[in-house]
């Protein structure tokens, strides 16, 4: 039993926006633009829709009955629902992993959230005015080379975050969330009209779009899918933890979908927007995490407005991020709550600090720490790559398993009305499709 009654949301709006607010962050824009450029470009992109529409959506909606079921934390939700079904309280493991992720990630995500606050601060003040490819790099070579730095934007943008959390999840969310995004979509739609002027469009709409097969491995398949469930929130006890404070009348397929979408054309838009530059520029797609920090600032500094532009962009990024980083601390803080004495406050301060903690090691990686080396990956690479390649999908298929194997078929087709046809197909979708498509991307990739 939780010892409070579980809040819940103020309408279907807020969870729609809330959810969105998850899903739309630094996954979208710094995370997707990197990987495609990694990965060689469309094949990348169109495995990766393909993992969004066949697993993704099943999971998502997968996570968000497990949640308004159970009406509690991730761990305590999936061990109800598995006792009561008569199966073992094991499946409290998919719960217990999901916030495991949520806090790793939170961890080096917090990291790029301290750069884009940084860079906000950095389009104010004119320092990328008329700077080169060139000049942009060392920009941002000299901040990955100051633990200081680093560690001082890490800890305002984790600041952030703790405070929002611990005043409560629903409250403030909803205006932020219903006003910047819509900013950022018209901000991303500008620079796509920018990306058009430099005569490297069709560049990079061929890199994004048509696809080398033959450059694909089993590791770009799991990178694919890895972002997939990156980008959506899952596989995190994220969606679970939200999905436990929706009311009984929300369409969770619909709502999936929405969210989707929204989630799928932002990021498209973004890599529309930044390739053109990358291939204007002269500069490698394949420049690792600090591509859209090494591009972006170029065309800010050379274009008409584009210290007024590249300030509210790194601004909306940094809300983005915000909003997403609120929903990575939600379950931690959630779960603590209702498993310790801890009153909230004390939970996200005691919870956040342990993340801020995890993130100075992880900004290390950049600088002193950088030939710091396990399985060959510094500390940040391996928190990324442990986390969305493994824990995300796994979690995500342990929950969208129990749902479709465990639960009574007919109370879910109730609850996500579905009938007939429809019914029959999410079945399948659910039962095998989803199911063997991570188990087969996981182990191919490992191979
Ligand atoms: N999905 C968000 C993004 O794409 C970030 C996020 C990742 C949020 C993981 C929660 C969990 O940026």
């Amino acid at each position: 039993m939780s010892k409070h009654v579980h809040a819940q949301w103020s309408s279907k709006m807020t969870f729609v926006l809330a959810a969105a607010g998850s899903a739309v962050g630094l996954g979208n824009i710094w995370r997707f633009s990197y990987m495609v450029g990694d990965s060689g470009g469309a094949a990348f992109v169109l495995i990766y829709l393909a993992c969004v529409a066949l697993v993704g959506l099943p999971i998502l909606v997968a996570e968000w009955l497990i949640g308004r079921r159970g009406q509690e934390n991730p761990i305590n939700a999936m061990a109800d629902l598995a006792r009561k079904g008569g199966h073992l309280p094991a499946w409290a493991l998919v719960g217990a992993s999901g916030v495991l992720a949520a806090f790793l990630i939170l961890s080096f995500y917090s990291v790029i959230g301290g750069w884009s606050l940084s860079y906000t601060l950095g389009s104010v003040t004119g320092r990328f005015t008329g700077q080169d490819a060139d000049g942009t790099g060392a920009i941002f070579g000299s901040l990955l080379g100051s633990p200081g730095m680093l560690t001082l934007w890490h800890t305002a943008f984790m600041a952030l975050v703790i405070w929002i959390v611990a005043r409560g999840v629903t409250k403030g969310l909803e205006g932020a969330v219903r006003t910047l995004m819509p900013g950022l979509v018209v901000l991303l739609i500008v620079l796509v009209g920018y990306g058009m002027t430099t005569g490297h469009f069709g560049e990079a709409l061929a890199f994004m779009f048509r696809p080398d097969w033959s450059a694909v491995t089993g590791g770009v398949v799991l990178a694919a899918m890895g972002q997939a469930f990156f980008t959506l929130s899952l596989g995190m006890g994220i969606m679970m933890a939200y999905g436990s404070y929706l009311g009984e009348d929300v369409s969770l397929i619909g709502t999936a979908r929405t969210v989707i979408i929204l989630d799928t054309v932002i990021a498209l838009l973004a890599g529309l927007a930044i390739f053109p530059i990358v291939f204007a520029n002269g500069m490698s797609p394949a420049d690792g995490p600090g591509l859209i920090f090494i591009n972006l600032p170029v065309a800010f500094g050379n274009m008409t407005g584009g210290m007024i532009l590249g300030l509210m962009f790194f601004l909306l990024l940094t809300f983005a991020a915000l909003t997403s980083a609120i929903s990575l601390l939600e379950p931690v803080v959630e779960l603590m709550e209702e498993r310790t004495p801890l009153s909230r406050v004390a939970a996200t301060l005691v919870g956040g600090a342990a993340v801020w903690a995890l993130g100075i090691a992880a900004l290390m990686s950049f600088n002193v720490w950088d030939s710091f080396l396990i399985f060959g990956l510094n500390v940040f690479d391996l928190l990324d790559t442990f986390t969305s390649k493994f824990l995300l999908p796994l979690t995500g298929l342990g929950a969208i398993l129990f749902v479709a194997w465990c639960l009574d078929r007919q109370g879910v087709a109730d609850e996500l009305a579905l009938s007939g046809g429809r019914e029959r197909l999410w079945h399948v979708v659910a039962r095998y499709v989803a199911p063997i498509g991570v188990i087969v991307v996981f182990v191919t990739g490992l191979l």
